[in-house]
């Protein structure tokens, strides 16, 4: 299966899964985030997951290191595939959800979810970190917690396809990548996305995976805009 997550942003389960019935079998899963999640719960994953789609549950737990454990152990229940904390919760909180998500899943026979990390949210910049404290720049930290999160025993991380390829120097081959901000050729600066990169060129400088939303979900044939792209990326 190709790279490709689809982010299903919708207020409601049952466009989520329309969406999602108009293009299982040319993704590779879909995210759901906290709009979808908390418009209609974790029946919306379930959903999806009982019918053998894998769910990036994109909620961003950031919270002590006990209750991101509980919430990870939740996120078990659902069936998600992949969970993400904030990395800025720091190596203790993410150790706890790395921990969680292997022990829970070994206590329900199920394989574990990917732990992911979020580094810095793209809608910060140098003057938004300056005011939280922070001195470094926004990549040198971006680097700085993708390392923490390694070393904290996560998956991999979430990042922009301007970090991809420091990243994937500082933390090795087999660390994930997730990059949202991917737009087809052509496609570049639509919507509310700076930077982009196309789906070939951020396979190319190291993206595991792929969050595509509106180019794919706002597509007058959504099915036939997924192929467009997966056939791009070979
Ligand atoms: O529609 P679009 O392709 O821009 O959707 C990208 C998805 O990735 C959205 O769910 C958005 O919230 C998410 N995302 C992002 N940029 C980040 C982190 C997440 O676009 N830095």
């Amino acid at each position: 299966m190709n790279r490709i997550l689809v982010a299903l942003d919708v207020d409601s389960r049952a466009k989520a899964l329309h969406l999602a019935d108009q293009l299982r079998g040319t993704v590779a899963g879909y995210k759901i985030g906290k709009q979808l999640f908390t418009a209609e719960g974790p029946d919306v994953v379930r959903a999806l997951t009982s019918r053998g789609d894998r769910v990036f549950l994109d909620l961003k737990f950031h919270d002590i290191p006990n209750t991101v454990a509980g919430a990870v152990k939740s996120a078990i229940a659902t069936g998600a595939w992949m969970v993400n904390v904030h990395a800025s919760g720091g190596s203790a909180m993410m150790r706890a959800a790395a921990t969680a998500a292997r022990e829970q899943a070994a206590k329900l026979g199920v394989t574990p979810p990917l732990v992911i990390g979020v580094t810095v949210l793209t809608s910060m910049d140098e003057a938004a970190l300056a005011e939280i404290g922070t001195t470094r720049s926004v990549l040198e930290q971006v680097v700085h917690l993708a390392r923490l999160a390694k070393d904290a025993g996560l998956d991999g991380v979430v990042a922009s396809p301007q970090e991809i390829a420091a990243i994937r120097a500082a933390c090795g081959p087999d660390f994930a990548i997730v990059t949202p901000g991917i737009r087809p050729a052509g496609e570049a600066g639509k919507d509310d996305q700076a930077r982009t990169l196309t789906p070939a060129q951020a396979v190319a400088a190291g993206a595991t995976y792929l969050v595509i939303g509106r180019p794919i979900t706002a597509a007058s044939d959504p099915r036939a805009a997924a192929e467009g792209i997966a056939a791009e990326l070979g």
